[in-house]
């Protein structure tokens, strides 16, 4: 395995700490090695010391995931003698000779991209000439992580140079919430349960809401997210995945092209909306000072490398449609921001509402809403509210909750997220790895927003540690509707 960026923070925090559980769980060949390409000074002792020290801190931070374990210094010892480096400048063909050397007879290469998105296209075609994509005696195959583009212009450029030079079973795309088991677990409910589907379209759900809502600020990313915003940084990409596993029609089998040509289909058939559409069923936010998981913020234009007078939004909620027969008419009311009360990604669908006529003769004007709510993260679960009598000699009617908790039913180790992704893209499979054509259909989904907002609109403040701009309330009012409080 090549890291290109191997010295920056997503090699340290996620790739290396997720090799290390792939050690644990004897998923890695006999003959792994990992060779970091970056442009710091390390060399391969020196590059295994400070992996050694940062796991130890990762280790033991016991909020991170990873902390949750205790580090096994036999199995640490193992994945870092496998570790090296090599100092290399991305833009300079002498690096892709000199790695043409390190790498030498080896079969199998699957180099992984970790590197600001600028480069992907140069190290793609880089390698390319360099021949080391040339499958002759083994698979070498291309990890891109994300932002995929900034747009869908740069997305189709950007497919259009690698896939020059790569096949497309040589590319896989990240996108790190597929990594998630709670994600992967809604095909599972929906597909290997027969209580779902038959309900699962518009005869019978209201409506859907996809939040992921976060409790930090930009932090030390502001350069990054100032140019990038809460739309692009995670619309297209996260709540996308999202959205396809959820409204995906059944795929013929799980074979990872089938199942890819579902999730494209279902993102190609997001309506496009008009500039006037785009204004009308966006909110656009941007955090003010406050507390948030006790911590205070400061306001967002006053964090680091952000600019003061920035109109970048930290918060974005959009209403979509899905203009097939499943979904006609069902609004998809997507939320995710920064700075906001509580943690909270989930899926809630939202049933309609059972005719009032029983219940016409009783102190009941309207019956709680049912509805099925896929906690991704964190308290991952499942769990489905209806209504139920309150006792007593009066007809009364109360929401009440079932609940499915992971963590009660499952004993599993901590994991980062990207073992999968990361075991899948060695083993080939590319069930969870976005295509060409599905990312370039969630860029042209949200091109119309960013094309309205480039012409004007407001971005809506709200205060650190709130539920968001009071706009986005609207969004869902204005159809006699209403988020559901974060965090619940
Ligand atoms: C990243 C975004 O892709 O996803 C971040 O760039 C965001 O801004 C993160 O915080 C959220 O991922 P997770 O797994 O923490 O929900």
């Amino acid at each position: 395995m090549v890291v290109f960026g191997a010295a920056g923070d997503l090699a340290k925090r996620l790739l290396i700490p997720s090799l290390y559980n792939l050690t644990r769980d004897g998923l890695l060949d006999k003959g792994f090695r990992l060779l970091g390409v970056d442009h710091n000074d390390f060399d391969d002792q020196s590059f295994q010391t400070e992996q050694t020290r940062f796991i130890h801190a990762v280790a033991a931070d016991k909020t991170s995931e990873f902390g949750k374990a205790k580090l096994s210094e036999p199995t640490w010892k193992r994945l870092c003698g496998e570790l090296g480096f090599m100092k290399g400048d991305f833009e300079d063909p002498a690096t892709y000779q000199a790695l043409g050397q390190r790498i030498g007879q080896t079969a199998n290469v699957l180099f992984y991209l970790a590197t600001s998105p600028r480069f992907f296209g140069d190290i793609v075609e880089q390698l390319a000439k360099a021949g080391l994509t040339k499958q002759a005696r083994g698979w070498r195959r291309v990890v891109i992580e994300k932002p995929f583009g900034h747009d869908l212009a740069s997305a189709k450029a950007l497919n259009r140079r690698i896939l020059k030079v790569l096949g497309e079973d040589q590319i896989f795309r990240i996108d790190h919430f597929l990594g998630k088991e709670t994600v992967q677990n809604i095909m599972v409910t929906r597909f290997a349960n027969g209580l779902f589907e038959p309900i699962w379209n518009r005869d019978h759900i209201d409506h859907v809401q996809i939040t992921a809502s976060e409790t930090v600020g930009v932090e030390d990313r502001g350069a990054f997210y100032d140019a990038t915003g809460a739309l692009r940084d995670m619309t297209p990409n996260h709540m996308f995945q999202l959205l396809s596993m959820i409204a995906m029609e059944p795929p013929n089998s799980f074979d990872a092209e089938a199942v890819r040509t579902e999730k494209a289909r279902v993102i190609d058939a997001i309506k496009l909306q008009t500039p006037t559409q785009a204004l009308h069923n966006s909110v656009r936010g941007q955090y003010h000072a406050g507390a948030c998981a006790g911590r205070r913020l400061v306001d967002y234009r006053q964090e680091p490398r952000v600019a003061r007078d920035s109109r970048t939004e930290t918060y974005v909620a959009l209403k979509l449609e899905i203009d097939n027969w499943r979904w006609a008419g069902v609004p998809f009311y997507i939320r995710t921001g920064k700075a906001l009360s509580a943690r909270d990604t989930e899926i809630a669908i939202a049933f309609k509402p059972a005719p009032t006529v029983l219940f016409r003769d009783q102190p009941v004007s309207t019956l709680p809403p049912s509805g099925l709510v896929l906690q991704i993260q964190p308290n991952e679960g499942i769990s489905l509210h209806f209504g139920a009598k309150v006792p007593g000699e009066e007809m009364r009617i109360s929401g009440v909750d079932m609940d499915f908790c992971y963590a009660d039913w499952f004993k599993t180790g901590p994991a980062t997220g990207y073992e999968t992704l990361l075991y899948d893209a060695m083993t080939g499979d590319q069930t969870l790895f976005q295509r060409a054509d599905n990312i370039e259909f969630g860029w042209r989904a949200v091109q119309p927003f960013l094309n309205a907002w480039a012409k004007g609109g407001v971005v809506h403040g709200y205060k650190a540690g709130s539920e968001g701009p009071a706009a986005a309330a609207t969004l869902l009012e204005r159809d006699g509707r209403a988020w559901r409080p974060l965090g619940t």
